[in-house]
């Protein structure tokens, strides 16, 4: 970028900063364009229902996704791949709902675009139609290049996401991508697929630092890091790990910035003795 358009694309006063900005319109995809133009970096969350979608974006996040790790972290599965359209669609639309500003990222649940462009056609335009989000997110890189290339002529955002891809689970396993020459290569090949098909960001996931480091400087669209090192453009956490609600072992790529479930364990046994010891309520909780 030249010093003059640096400068174009630099907010004067803020006020179009991703994070922070004072805008109270729903940020487009064109926005996110704008702050990889301006190398400014910013934060993304998952949420999956109305009332803690509104806390992060009354803080400002302005990427919200609807991510299926919802599976996991709201519904109880065991992993991400029995999660399906119905419910990324009911947790979708909370979203929308609970929010005003964040751009809202459906992902599209394992078995809804897999068979090909035009079953992934049919399964985005539901989240945004019966969901109203403002772009979807799919896995796989050069694997996924024809989907995201019909959705993206069609009118649909696109979140691409690669390397570690958890509905691959049965057949990766959890384990950090792009490790070694080869798969370092294919990595790259991904991302510059996904970009080609049109994607206006991609998730990297468990991927070397370095390696997510030289993808953010050979990409045009912003990357979106989760255990993928400071180098890329934008970072992602699930919720319930970085604040603490998740039950047992969260990866080591998770900062947790606050202890909800001890929080929330400590109120509920104090309500719980209150309520046995006849301390709740008082005549200060009561009507006549
Ligand atoms: O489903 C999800 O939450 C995700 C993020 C981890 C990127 O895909």
């Amino acid at each position: 970028m030249t010093q003059l358009s640096a400068a174009r694309a630099k907010p004067s006063d803020g006020s179009k900063a991703l994070y922070g900005g004072k805008g109270t319109r729903r940020i487009t995809v064109r926005d996110i364009a704008l702050a990889k133009e301006r190398g400014e970096k910013w934060p993304m969350l998952t949420a999956y229902d109305a009332m803690t979608a509104s806390v992060f974006d009354e803080a400002g996040i302005p990427v919200l996704l609807v991510g299926d790790s919802a599976g996991n972290c709201h519904l109880g599965y065991e992993t991400t791949v029995p999660v399906t359209m119905d419910e990324m669609t009911m947790l979708s639309a909370a979203v929308v709902r609970g929010t005003q500003r964040a751009l809202i990222v459906g992902d599209l649940p394992f078995g809804s675009y897999q068979e090909g462009p035009v079953q992934a056609l049919r399964s985005a335009t539901r989240l945004v139609k019966d969901a109203g989000v403002g772009a979807v997110k799919l896995e796989g890189g050069e694997r996924s290049h024809e989907q995201i290339r019909l959705l993206v002529e069609s009118g649909i955002p696109v979140m691409a996401h690669i390397g570690l891809t958890p509905q691959s689970v049965n057949a990766m396993g959890y384990r950090v991508q792009g490790r070694g020459e080869e798969a370092a290569q294919q990595l790259l090949r991904d991302a510059k697929a996904v970009q080609d098909a049109g994607a206006f960001a991609v998730v990297l996931e468990l991927v070397p630092a370095e390696l997510a480091a030289e993808v953010t400087r050979v990409l045009h669209i912003p990357t979106v890091g989760i255990g993928a090192g400071p180098e890329t453009d934008a970072q992602v956490l699930v919720w319930t790990d970085m604040l603490g609600l998740t039950q047992g072992r969260v990866p080591k790529f998770v900062k947790k910035y606050a202890a909800l479930r001890e929080v929330m364990g400590d109120a509920v046994k104090a309500y719980a003795e209150d309520v046995v010891g006849g301390t709740f309520p008082t005549e200060e909780h009561s009507v006549h």
